[in-house]
């Protein structure tokens, strides 16, 4: 009886998910904001922005960054295209408004599609990678 009673709550509870999960507009998941917690902002980019740290920036940005992201950080990349949510639009007034070490602090994180590059990437890759963010936003946000 128990069993029966368990079984019927699991399937409920299956259905409930399955509704609740799902916005009416798009049949996509609602996903809430992604905020790095307060004391991220105070981790500070121990690279100078200059031609170097931007160089090493782009190389890493290609490799890692670009299938989702796009070349030009626009979100618009072919592997990130079915994903939800979608890659953030890193030239974007929403990601540069944000601290060098809260974009340091979600790289190094992750959250969904977007996992964690600590294990693949040194910290000096990170942080360069952000320098090359940051000229994108420069350069693409100009034209
Ligand atoms: C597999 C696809 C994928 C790859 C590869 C990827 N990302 Fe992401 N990225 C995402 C997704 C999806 C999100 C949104 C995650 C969320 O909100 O839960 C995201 C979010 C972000 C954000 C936060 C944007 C915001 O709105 O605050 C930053 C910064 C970021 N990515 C940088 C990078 C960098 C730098 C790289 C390369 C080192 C990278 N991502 C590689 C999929 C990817």
């Amino acid at each position: 009886m128990n069993r029966i009673i368990k079984n019927i709550s699991a399937i409920s509870l299956a259905a409930f998910l399955n509704v609740a999960g799902r916005s009416p507009a798009c049949g996509q998941q609602k996903v809430s904001e992604w905020k790095a917690p307060a004391g991220a902002d105070t981790i500070k980019n121990p690279l100078p922005f200059n031609e170097e740290s931007i160089k090493k920036g782009k190389t890493t940005f290609t490799q890692f960054c670009v299938p989702c992201h796009g070349d030009k950080g626009k979100g618009d990349g072919i592997a990130g295209a079915a994903l939800n949510p979608k890659p953030g639009i890193l030239i974007s007034a929403k990601v540069q408004s944000q601290k060098d070490g809260a974009l340091f602090w979600k790289i190094s994180t992750g959250r969904n599609a977007m996992v964690s590059f600590a294990p693949s990437l040194t910290k000096e890759q990170r942080w360069a990678v952000i320098n090359y963010i940051r000229f994108l936003a420069k350069t693409e946000n100009k034209k």
